[in-house]
C-alpha cells in the first residue's frame, strides 16, 4: 500500500505546492494591526457573494415575466432560500463597506505611495466595479421600487450634457426600460463585472506579494524612492513574521466576525421585502436606490438646479480623477496619519457627509409622497359642501402629494396650512393655472368648477 502514501508526494510533484504556494502564504510580512484585515475581509465578502450569487442563479429567471415570481419562490418556498437571499443582500452591504473602508485605510496610512501606486490604481477600479455590482443587483429584484429607481436614475443621467442620451441607451438597452434592460443588467451583474473583478483581484493580490504588505507607518519615517525598497527589505528581514499563521490568524478572526454579522442580519432581518411586482403603469413606488447610492441621490436633489446637469457626470469624473492622480501627486513623503492632518480631515468630512446624506436621502423631503395620502379630518371638519368638494379636488389632483396641510402631505412644495393668509384668491388662481418651476400647471386639466371649489377650500386655510 505504499502507493497510497505516495499520493500527496505525487500531487506535490505535479502541482508544486511546497515549492510555490507554501512560500507564498508563509512569505514574511511586517507585524501589522487589525486595520490590515479589512482588505482580506473584503475578499472573503466577495467570495461569499459569488457563492450565494451562484446559488440564487440556479433558481432566478432573468425575464420580466418570471424574475419577480422566481424571487418570490426563493424567498418564500425554497429551502434556505430566504437566508441565501439575505446573505447576498447583507453581504453586498458588507462588501461595499469593507472595500470603501479598505480604500480609506490605505489612504490614511499612505500605503498608496511608492512603490505601491499600481496597487492603489487597481484597487480604485475594484472599488468602482464593487459599486457597479451594487447598482446592477438592485434592478434584478424587478419590483416596483427597483424598477422606478432605475427610471429615476436614468432620467437623472439623461440630463448629463452631451452624453446624456447615450447613457440612457446604455442603461436601458433601448429607448425605455424593459426585458432587454433586465437581460443587460443580469449579464453585467453575473458575468461581466465578476469576471473583471476576478482579473483585477488577481493583479491586486499579485502586487501585494510583489511589493510586500506595507509596514505600519511611523511618524517621521518618510518614503523616499531611492531608499524605500532597501529599508523595507531590511525591516521585513529583521522584524517580519510569516504571513501564515502569524499575521493571517487576525484576518481569519475578522472575516469570521463579519460573516457572523452578515448571517445574523439575514436570519433576524432577512432580505429586503419584495413589495409589489414592477409595473410600468402604476406609479405607486418608493423609487429610491439602496443605501450605497442614496447619498448621491440625495446630493443631486440638494445641489442648486443650475449646476445639476454638469454635476451628475462631473462629480463622479472628478472623484475618479482624484483617485487616479493621488499616487502620482504624493508618491513620497510622510505616511503616518499623525503627520497628515489634511488626509484625516478629508476622510472625516467624507464619512460625516455620506452619513448625513444617507439620512436625508432616506426621508427624501424633496420628492412628492407617493401613494394614498388624503387630507386629515381636522382640515375638512365643519366645511360647507363647496369647500368639501374643494378638499376632494386637493386630494384628487395630487396637491397633497407635494403640499402638507395640517401636518399631512408631501414636503416637495411649501406647506399650505396657512396659505389663505399669504396669498390672495387671484394669486392662488394664477399659481394653480400656471404651476411653477417644480409644480405642474393645472390650467388644462382642471375644470372651472373644480377650480372655484379648490379656491373655496384653500381660503379656509388660515
Ligand atoms: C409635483 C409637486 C406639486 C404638486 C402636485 C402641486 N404643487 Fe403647488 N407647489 C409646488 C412647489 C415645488 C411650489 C414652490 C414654487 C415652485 O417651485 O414653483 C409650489 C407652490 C405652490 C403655491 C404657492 C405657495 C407659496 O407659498 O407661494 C400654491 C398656492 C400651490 N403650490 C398650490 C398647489 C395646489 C392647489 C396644487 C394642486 C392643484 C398644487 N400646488 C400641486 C409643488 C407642487
Amino acid at each position: 500500500m505504499s502507493g497510497l502514501k505516495s499520493i500527496p508526494a505525487w500531487l506535490d510533484d505535479r502541482i508544486g505546492y511546497t515549492t510555490t504556494f507554501k512560500p507564498l502564504i508563509e512569505h514574511p510580512v511586517p507585524q501589522t494591526g487589525w486595520d490590515y484585515t479589512i482588505g482580506s475581509a473584503a475578499l472573503i465578502a466577495f467570495t461569499v457573494q459569488v457563492v450565494t450569487g451562484v446559488a440564487l442563479a440556479f433558481t432566478y429567471v432573468p425575464t420580466p415575466n418570471d424574475a419577480y415570481q422566481s424571487l418570490q419562490f426563493i424567498t418564500n418556498d425554497a429551502i434556505l432560500g430566504n437566508i441565501v437571499r439575505g446573505v447576498h443582500f447583507w453581504g453586498a452591504s458588507a462588501m461595499v463597506l469593507l472595500v470603501s473602508a479598505h480604500a480609506a485605510q490605505v489612504f490614511l496610512i499612505g500605503s498608496f505611495k511608492f512603490p505601491r501606486e499600481v496597487n492603489w490604481l487597481s484597487g480604485t477600479v475594484l472599488l468602482v466595479f464593487t459599486f457597479g455590482m451594487a447598482f446592477t443587483g438592485q434592478l434584478l429584484r424587478w419590483n416596483q421600487d427597483a424598477y422606478w429607481a432605475i427610471v429615476v436614475g436614468a432620467s437623472q443621467a439623461a440630463r448629463a450634457p452631451i452624453i446624456g442620451q447615450f447613457l440612457v441607451g446604455v442603461l436601458f438597452a433601448g429607448p425605455e426600460i424593459g426585458g432587454a434592460t433586465l437581460t443587460r443588467f443580469y449579464a453585467t451583474h453575473v458575468f461581466m463585472i465578476p469576471a473583471i473583478i476576478f482579473g483585477l483581484l488577481g493583479l491586486h493580490l499579485y502586487l501585494v506579494i510583489r511589493h510586500g504588505v506595507s509596514e505600519p507607518p511611523v511618524p517621521g519615517v518618510v518614503v523616499d524612492r531611492r531608499t524605500y525598497r532597501e529599508r523595507y527589505e531590511a525591516l521585513v528581514h529583521k522584524f517580519g513574521v510569516p504571513f501564515w499563521p502569524d499575521a493571517g490568524w487576525k484576518d481569519v478572526v475578522f472575516a469570521l466576525l463579519v460573516g457572523t454579522v452578515v448571517l445574523g442580519l439575514s436570519i433576524v432581518l432577512g432580505p429586503p421585502a419584495l413589495g409589489a411586482k414592477a409595473d410600468p403603469t402604476v406609479l405607486q413606488a418608493d423609487p429610491r436606490p439602496d443605501w450605497y447610492f442614496l447619498w448621491y441621490f440625495a446630493l443631486l436633489a440638494l445641489i442648486p438646479p443650475v449646476i445639476e446637469n454638469v454635476f451628475i457626470i462631473g462629480f463622479p469624473l472628478a472623484l475618479g480623477l482624484m483617485f487616479l492622480l493621488l499616487p502620482f501627486v504624493a508618491p513620497q513623503g510622510e505616511r503616518s496619519p499623525r503627520r497628515r492632518p489634511w488626509a484625516v480631515g478629508f476622510v472625516a468630512v467624507v464619512v460625516v457627509s455620506i452619513a448625513a446624506l444617507v439620512n436625508i436621502g432616506s426621508r427624501a423631503p424633496w420628492s412628492p409622497v407617493l401613494g394614498d395620502v388624503t387630507l386629515p379630518v381636522s382640515a375638512t371638519q365643519g366645511l360647507d359642501p363647496t369647500q368639501q368638494a374643494g378638499a376632494q379636488v386637493f386630494n384628487q389632483h395630487g396637491c397633497i402629494n407635494c403640499h402638507a396641510v395640517a401636518g399631512v402631505g408631501g414636503e416637495r412644495g411649501p406647506n399650505l396650512s396657512t396659505i389663505a393668509t399669504q396669498l390672495s384668491s387671484d394669486q392662488l388662481t394664477w399659481r394653480i393655472l400656471n404651476g411653477g418651476r417644480n409644480m405642474p400647471a393645472y390650467g388644462d386639466t382642471m375644470s372651472p368648477q373644480e377650480l372655484s371649489q379648490l379656491l373655496a377650500f384653500l381660503q379656509t386655510l388660515k
